[in-house]
């Protein structure tokens, strides 16, 4: 097989020079396009969609626009640029170079955290597989690829560093990313999360925005790691990721929107008119809401781990934007961590999941806010709000107390009725896949979302994103 690199793989790792790299690569790659046709977008794979390759990492070749056929998407190799002199920037070898093989002694950890961070890519795309066939409009459905092509690319990325830099061992994960699958009962996804269906257009929105976010924290912890190349990975793919976020934040917005329109329209606030006339009533919004930011909490750990411990003591990964703070190696600072049992101080270090999720959970508010603004701007009293932390959690401290959406510790049997009421019933869900018709005519918007402010990259919104071949 002879393979032009450059072209049909973008890429600035000198892929063309490097024949340990081609060799590895020319075998999983077959292995990967499979894997494409059967788990990524079902049913597309001749459509013309109109996305954005990165060919390079400057600032004209990260987005390069075009009209592609998805299964001959150039799923590049790419890391942002090097920091001359380049040290690690916390943790017990503060201040040494930042390595650029992997130490012998921290071959595992690395290995592991890279399979996880790559198993949750191909496990989106996975969960994602038949939403093309309900979208709301081609512009939605462009999104939807863009988000799957990049996750495809983000599991490059990482079989990249288990190629380059784990030898044999690391090969064989690169398989196994390619053989688990999203709920799968043998062979599920590592993070539970990544396993839950996403069957409707609401919960892709909810997931793009809680989700991919917990993706942007777990990047931009990996981005501050003393092994360069995988810091410079994570940065690079950073730049891609805020396309995933703003999907979501815009995708919830535009359904607020719409409820606030037919609200308006009706003079009622209603659910069951507002779902009669064809739109989703804020209520069930909180309530995907209340899903998905639980679920994706999950995804930091416990609150008390001496592995995160372990990871930010050896500088394999350290905090999100650990230039905000002053104390980087953090040895003898304490943290005060709520738990059911009152104020507990820990070794902050123990604390670092818990540093990380609170970070998370203030970058998510961000969006609650913008949405709330367009509910008290219509003049309702109603407010979308992100539930306590404490809340339904499955992990850590707060694993499985009966804790309401305000954060209380309630009674179990008040909680096994109410618990209902906060999460979305079978009803509900049954009630907006009713509402997943496709609707493919450029411009045209189902009836339960607003059309967006404006189009990819100054395109019109009525521009034909997809062409249905
Ligand atoms: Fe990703
Ligand atoms: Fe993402």
């Amino acid at each position: 097989m002879s393979i032009d690199y450059s072209e049909r793989i973008p890429n600035n790792v000198n892929l063309a020079g490097d024949r340990t790299l081609q060799r590895a690569l020319e075998h999983w790659q077959p292995k990967f396009l499979d894997w494409w046709k059967e788990m990524g977008p079902h049913d597309f794979a001749s459509a013309e969609v109109y996305l954005r390759t990165a060919i390079g990492v400057d600032a004209q070749g990260w987005a390069s626009y075009g009209a592609v056929k998805m299964p001959d998407y150039r799923w590049g190799i790419f890391l942002a640029d090097a920091i001359p002199d380049r040290t690690i920037g916390f943790g017990d070898n503060y201040g040494q170079p930042a390595w650029q093989q992997v130490p012998g002694e921290l071959r595992s950890q690395f290995r592991r955290i890279i399979v996880t961070q790559g198993d949750t890519e191909p496990a989106s795309v996975e969960q994602q597989h038949l939403l093309g066939h309900t979208c709301p409009s081609l512009y939605d459905l462009r999104n939807l690829f863009q988000v799957n092509v990049e996750e495809g690319r983000h599991l490059w990325a990482m079989v990249y560093l288990l190629h380059a830099y784990f030898g044999r061992d690391g090969r064989e994960e690169a398989e196994e990313l390619l053989a688990r699958h999203s709920g799968d009962a043998d062979k599920p996804r590592i993070l539970s999360t990544f396993n839950e269906p996403v069957q409707d257009w609401l919960s892709f929105f909810m997931f793009t925005y809680f989700t991919d976010r917990d993706g942007k924290y777990q990047l931009k912890a990996l981005a501050e790691s003393g092994f360069d190349p995988l810091a410079r990975s994570c940065r690079f793919m950073l730049t891609e990721e805020a396309h995933h976020m703003f999907v979501g934040e815009t995708g919830v917005g535009r359904v607020v929107k719409r409820a606030l329109e037919v609200m308006k329209e009706l003079g009622t606030d209603d659910p069951a008119a507002i779902r009669a006339h064809g739109a989703i009533d804020l209520p069930t919004v909180q309530r995907y809401m209340n899903f998905w930011f639980t679920s994706s909490l999950d995804l930091f750990g416990s609150e008390v781990s001496s592995n995160a411990a372990g990871s930010f003591a050896a500088g394999v990964k350290g905090r999100p934007d650990e230039s905000q703070y002053e104390d980087h190696v953090c040895r003898d600072a304490t943290y005060d961590l709520e738990t059911p049992n009152g104020i507990e101080t820990v070794a902050l270090r123990n604390a670092m999941n818990e540093v990380m999720r609170t970070s998370y959970v203030k970058d998510c508010e961000i969006g609650v806010k913008r949405w709330n603004m367009q509910i008290q701007r219509a003049g309702h009293d109603l407010r979308l709000s992100l539930p306590s932390p404490r809340f339904r959690r499955g992990m850590g401290a707060w694993a499985g107390m009966p804790v309401d959406p305000l954060g209380r510790i309630i009674d179990r049997a008040e909680y096994d009725r109410r618990i209902g009421e906060w999460l979305p019933s079978e009803a509900d869900r049954a009630f907006v896949r009713s509402l997943m018709q496709r609707v493919a005519e450029p411009g045209k918007m189902a009836g339960w979302i607003a059309p967006p402010d404006r189009g990819i990259n100054n395109l019109p919104v009525e521009y034909e994103y997809v062409r249905l071949n």
